[in-house]
């Protein structure tokens, strides 16, 4: 039984030191070509090795991050477990940058540094938070999060999700037929799906017309959820007012790309969120141990959804 960390370096000893002292058991390597193939029994990966066929004996593989949209699922063989990352950094992060986004769409910052760079002063309108609508798509572990940091600031939330969920505080919508009657009611949209079939290319010129004339998106999902050109004539037709936008296809973007200097796009290269080595190692272990007691790994992939 070996733990392969197919990563780098520098993570990699973080890693190191927390297996060292948490499962002093379990061999920790970070080059598979010394060991025999059949030793290794869990892979730490950002996407599948080329070569995972080798690997007989596999039974975890743990994405390094929180999406798996980069795994082909159905290309693991059927009885190895796929485990997204689920780690406090992770959380911590995106709460972090949502509230960042939610509060720069709410208080007009784009439009105050445009100001600055002109020489202008000038009090834009305000709202109040309470007639700030918040809507966040997709009700995992991260959209749960970030409503809980958003909660003290008054907004009114609610969130959109594929099975039911039930939120104190919230208003929660499921499933394709109230998608549009969530959206109706949200001003600042917060898209926190996981990239499937079912959600590539769902913020498109449909989604943008179903939101109130002026909302905002903000997105920290997967670039290909995005439909470039809509979101463009969205926001130059004023039904949108703004998009803080953290995730693009392709990454990065062409430099001639009219996202790049848009008055009212704030772009960020994919920083939302980053997994954390520290918290990260602690969550992995954490994860083998129930393992070996016979439990599902927390953030345990089902094949069938995709996430
Ligand atoms: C980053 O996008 C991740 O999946 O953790």
């Amino acid at each position: 039984m070996t733990f392969w960390f197919n990563s780098d370096r520098e993570r990699g000893r973080i890693f190191a030191e927390a297996f060292a002292r948490d499962l002093p058991d379990l061999p920790f390597i970070m080059d598979a070509t010394q060991v025999d193939p059949d030793d290794i029994s869990y892979v730490l990966t950002w996407t599948a090795p080329p070569d995972l066929d080798r690997f007989k004996n596999l039974e975890i593989v743990f994405s390094i991050g929180a999406g798996v949209d980069q795994f082909r699922v159905e290309n693991l063989a059927s009885g190895v477990k796929l485990v997204r990352m689920i780690e406090d950094g992770i959380v911590r992060m995106m709460q972090e940058y949502v509230t960042l986004a939610v509060l720069a769409l709410h208080r007009n910052l784009k439009a105050y540094l445009m100001q600055q760079t002109e020489g202008k002063w000038q009090a834009l309108p305000a709202r109040q938070a309470a007639d700030r609508r918040i809507g966040v798509l997709g009700l995992g572990m991260l959209g749960q999060a970030v409503i809980a940091r958003l909660m003290p600031f008054g907004f009114p939330l609610s969130g959109w999700s594929r099975a039911p969920r039930q939120i104190d505080g919230v208003r929660c919508h499921h499933g394709a037929e109230s998608l549009a009657s969530f959206l109706g009611e949200t001003d600042i949209l917060v898209c926190l799906l996981p990239l499937t079939e079912e959600t590539r290319g769902i913020l498109d010129a449909r989604l943008f017309a179903a939101l109130p004339p002026g909302a905002s998106l903000i997105h920290v999902g997967r670039g290909a959820q995005l439909d470039h050109d809509a979101l463009i004539d969205a926001l130059d037709m004023h039904q949108l007012s703004g998009a803080v936008i953290d995730v693009t296809e392709p990454e990065p973007l062409p430099p001639e790309h009219p996202f790049w200097r848009h008055p009212r796009i704030m772009l960020t290269p994919h920083i939302a969120s980053v997994t954390q080595p520290g918290t990260a190692a602690r969550s992995v272990i954490e994860n083998i141990k129930r393992h070996r007691a016979g439990l599902d790994p927390i953030g345990l992939v089902d094949r069938t959804r995709g996430y």
